[in-house]
């Protein structure tokens, strides 16, 4: 069995406890953020995953300093040799994830150019980058599309400037702070994303020196500073990895203690984990224990959105769980239009899907008049049985383990190193809570 396959074998009970570190959807970012200061920073829960050495490689490759700190977890970044980079060395970095994106305003703010690759990530829609460029020619950027990538001037120091997104996106939320911090005068923001990530950031760009401010109808103003310091923090823990282990605990029927795991973030997941069935307990400042009660499940409606709605990175594995619950669940994607795809394989281990292109249960929205499979029903309680499973994307990937655990008899899971860009240790942590899984 080659190294980036596993054998599960199904049908037991997760038990146990596993801890959780920071967000992936934030750390790369923070790292980003350091490059923005002139003294050097220090950020802490940091995850080993393998966004963290993306995030790593290319602020090298521009002259900061990355180093472990003295605690595990611990990283120290100093971007007081930052310099340009070699496009063909950035361009190693094409296709790996979203990350170069968000270095567009450090890199003009500290060198009046950059050179952004092509950019990866999980193939769960288009994925553009329209909106990004936008707010980057607002500042006063120059930006260049190439076929090999981005190509960015900033001829004069960036300016403050007013925008009001389309859609509330978590990137192009991010692009407007990374780059706002240090532009001359004041930049408004409407629509803007909130996430949980988001805010954090926030914290992060503050200890640096900035100013800014979250008014309550996603509105952010940000006030530009001439120089920004370094900055000490510890990233929030990651939500998204704690609900894909919690709707694991209810697909196999077990009980698992998330350590790390904080309930401010994720309070609509654990509505929704209640309304399903599931049962949760937390213990402020320590963690959440997620675990099945027993009897049936129930389906729901479910139709994921921006936060605070139900974040559509919990909908995957999410949609395994109720794969086992009783009735009709109809789920609703309005965040990717093609993030029910994964749902293909469930189906040919014994789930009954159906994918419908309308809008179902819920809200029209941007995908509804368009040929997109966004809407999901449900019949369940099924009886998952094994099979090959080759991994989509990340959270597709998860709920593929989840599929297998919960299935009689022993799948083979293909591509797993795609879950390494988000889970950490997710094999010792199989074997904390029992799973019988072997590469
Ligand atoms: C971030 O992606 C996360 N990734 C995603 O998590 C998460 O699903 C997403 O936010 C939404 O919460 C990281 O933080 C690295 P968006 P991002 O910009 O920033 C459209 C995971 O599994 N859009 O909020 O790329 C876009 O196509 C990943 O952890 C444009 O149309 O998401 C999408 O439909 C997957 N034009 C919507 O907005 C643009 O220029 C949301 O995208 C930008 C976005």
């Amino acid at each position: 069995m080659t190294d980036d396959v596993l054998s599960v074998h199904g049908g037991s009970p997760l038990h146990g406890e596993i801890t959780v570190r920071g967000a992936k959807n934030l750390v790369p970012k923070a790292m980003v953020a350091a490059l923005l200061g002139h003294e050097p920073s220090t950020l802490r829960n940091v995850p080993d995953i393998s966004d963290v050495s993306i995030a790593t490689g290319l602020l090298e490759l521009h002259g900061v300093s990355v180093r472990p700190g003295a605690a595990r977890g611990e990283v120290v970044l100093d971007p007081s040799k930052v310099e340009q980079a070699n496009v063909t060395d950035v361009d190693t970095h094409a296709g790996a994830s979203r990350i170069p994106i968000l270095l567009c305003g450090p890199l003009l703010h500290r060198l009046g150019r950059a050179f952004i690759p092509d950019l990866g990530g999980c193939r769960i829609g288009d994925r553009p980058i329209d909106f990004h460029l936008g707010v980057l020619r607002e500042f006063g950027a120059h930006v260049e599309k190439r076929p090999e990538g981005l190509y960015l001037e900033a001829p004069e120091r960036l300016r403050g400037t007013k925008i009001s997104l389309p859609y509330p996106s978590v990137g192009t939320t991010e692009q407007v702070l990374l780059t706002s911090v240090l532009a001359e005068g004041v930049t408004e923001l409407r629509n803007a994303a909130i996430e949980p990530e988001i805010v954090d950031l926030i914290a992060v760009l503050q200890k640096m020196g900035a100013i800014i401010t979250v008014q309550s109808d996603r509105v952010i103003r940000i006030t530009g500073v001439d120089r920004l310091g370094g900055y000490v923090h510890q990233a929030l823990p990651d939500r998204l990895e704690t609900a894909s282990w919690a709707c694991a605990a209810l697909a196999t029927g077990g009980d698992v203690y998330v350590r790390g795991a904080r309930q401010i973030d994720m309070m609509t997941f654990l509505n929704v984990f209640r309304r399903v069935g599931g049962a949760f307990e937390v213990h402020d400042g320590e963690g959440i224990r997620f675990w099945h009660p027993g009897g049936s499940l129930n389906a729901i409606p479910l139709e994921t959105d921006v936060h605070p709605g139900f974040q559509t990175d919990w909908q995957q594995p999410l949609v395994v769980a109720l794969t086992q619950a009783s009735g009709l669940s109809i789920v609703h994607e309005t965040v990717y239009e093609n993030r029910l795809g994964f749902t293909e394989a469930l189906v040919a281990m014994g789930a009954t899907i159906q994918l419908y292109r309308e809008c179902l249960g819920g809200t029209p929205c941007r995908f509804g008049q368009r040929n997109f499979r966004h809407s999901a029903v449900i019949s369940g309680p099924a009886k998952l049985q094994a099979a090959k499973l080759v991994i989509p994307d990340l959270r597709g990937g998860f709920s593929y383990l989840i599929a297998a655990l919960a299935a009689q008899g022993t799948s083979t899971v293909h591509g797993i190193d795609l879950i390494y860009r988000g889970y950490e240790d997710f094999l010792s942590k199989l074997a904390a809570l029992g799973a019988l899984v072997e590469q």
